[in-house]
């Protein structure tokens, strides 16, 4: 068996430490070097080294987290973007033509949402959003010979309602259409979607898989060859590609990403015991609680629930921007999944853009992206701001 064959039946971890790379021939760099370069010495007209002519089309630091994207999603090929949108919006251009339609997740990510209805709408492709955690809504969304992509986020953002992505696979494949899987708050290691039937799968790399708020970038991995071959087309051809720098960053999280998660749910789910208990705390909205509706599905799709808690405060939006300020461990900031432990108040800030849409959110909502901390300061810290924010302390 060959080191690649043998890597490919690897655990999660082991492929996470080793996929997509050979310690380099040269010098035996354990880690991909960053090839900080544009274009490649050729030996004579069309004599290409490995395949590589200019670094838009391939580079060697990406070409390494491409593959470990791949071997983690078990997919045929994985592709690197500049960001998480980037990488959305290849997709779509790759997959739909104006007069197609896609069905969007009703609580999608809010920057997801804005690309299909501000700028992919203007460019001729219609969509109708629909709750992910309703299958038959799903159906009666899709438009049989119109509908191309079935969009997926799950969990989704901020509101963690859960899609059950084998029957979805189901109902998208009934209509000719494909199931994509928006992973970035699962991650790759919680949940591997193109084993359940999806087609594609979409990261904000920038998130868990990153893991150290560093970087942003994005990734696509897919699991049909023509559909790899496609999406390369329009990879090279659009050019949101993630450079060198970002890539080894990237790739240097993943490597990572199996304690970290670990980690985060351990932490979460603390969290998430201290939120239930405490009397300001109107509703705690965890896949992992066996009262959150999508719980049995969860339970069936993903290894643990993930590292995003949302909570209502009971004393409404006021309350819930007072906790948000009161904060102190938990840093007040967008984004999510880094070590650090950050909150947020969607209805403001990662969401503001829905506002007034069937997408908004409700205002006393607070997201967590719970860290990789001490368990212990992350409750004290929100024990504390709970009790600042609503005058109980
Ligand atoms: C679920 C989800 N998908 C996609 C994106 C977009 O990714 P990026 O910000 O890297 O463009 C985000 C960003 O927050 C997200 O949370």
């Amino acid at each position: 068996m060959s080191t690649s064959e043998h890597r490919s039946k690897s655990g999660f971890e082991t492929r996470a430490i080793h996929a997509g790379y050979e310690p380099d021939e040269m010098t035996g760099a354990v880690i991909p070097p960053i090839y900080a370069t544009s274009t490649y010495k050729q030996d004579g007209v069309g004599g290409l080294r490995g395949g590589y002519e200019y670094s838009r089309s391939a580079n060697p630091t990406r070409t390494a987290l491409e593959g470990v994207l791949a071997a983690l999603e078990e997919g045929e090929r994985g592709f690197a973007f500049a960001s998480g949108l980037a990488a959305e919006d290849t997709l779509v251009r790759t997959v739909c033509r104006p007069g197609d339609h896609v069905v969007v997740p009703d609580d999608a990510y809010g920057g997801t949402y804005r690309l299909f209805e501000k700028v992919e709408k203007a460019w001729g492709l219609e969509n109708s959003p629909a709750p992910v955690s309703d299958v038959d809504a799903v159906r009666a969304a899709i438009r049989p010979g119109q509908t191309k992509l079935v969009w997926l986020e799950t969990p989704t953002n901020p509101l963690l309602n859960v899609g059950d992505i084998e029957a979805l696979a189901a109902v998208a494949h009934e209509a000719g259409a494909l199931l994509v899987v928006d992973n970035t708050f699962a991650s790759s290691y919680l949940q591997q979607p193109l084993t359940l039937g999806a087609d594609v799968v979409v990261h904000s790399t920038t998130k868990y898989a990153g893991g150290h708020s560093d970087v942003v970038g994005g990734a696509l991995v897919v699991r049909d060859l023509e559909l790899a071959e496609q999406v390369a087309f329009h990879q090279n051809s659009i050019g949101a590609v993630a450079g060198p720098f970002d890539s080894f960053l990237v790739h240097r999280g993943l490597k990572t990403l199996g304690v970290r998660m670990d980690r985060h749910c351990d932490n979460a789910e603390q969290v998430v015991t201290f939120l239930a208990n405490h009397p300001a705390v109107a509703q705690v909205i965890y896949p992992g609680l066996p009262d959150h509706p999508g719980h049995e599905v969860a339970s069936r799709q993903m290894k643990r629930y993930g590292g995003i808690v949302s909570f209502r405060v009971a004393g409404g939006e006021q309350a819930a921007l007072d906790v948000c300020a009161q904060a102190q461990v938990f840093t007040l900031g967008e984004s999510l999944g880094g070590v650090e432990s950050l909150i947020e108040h969607p209805g403001r800030m990662t969401h503001a853009s829905v506002a007034g849409t069937d997408l908004e959110v409700p205002a006393d909502l607070i997201r967590l992206s719970v860290g990789i901390e001490t368990a212990e300061d992350l409750v004290a810290d929100l024990d504390r701001a709970l009790d600042l924010a609503t005058g109980r302390a």
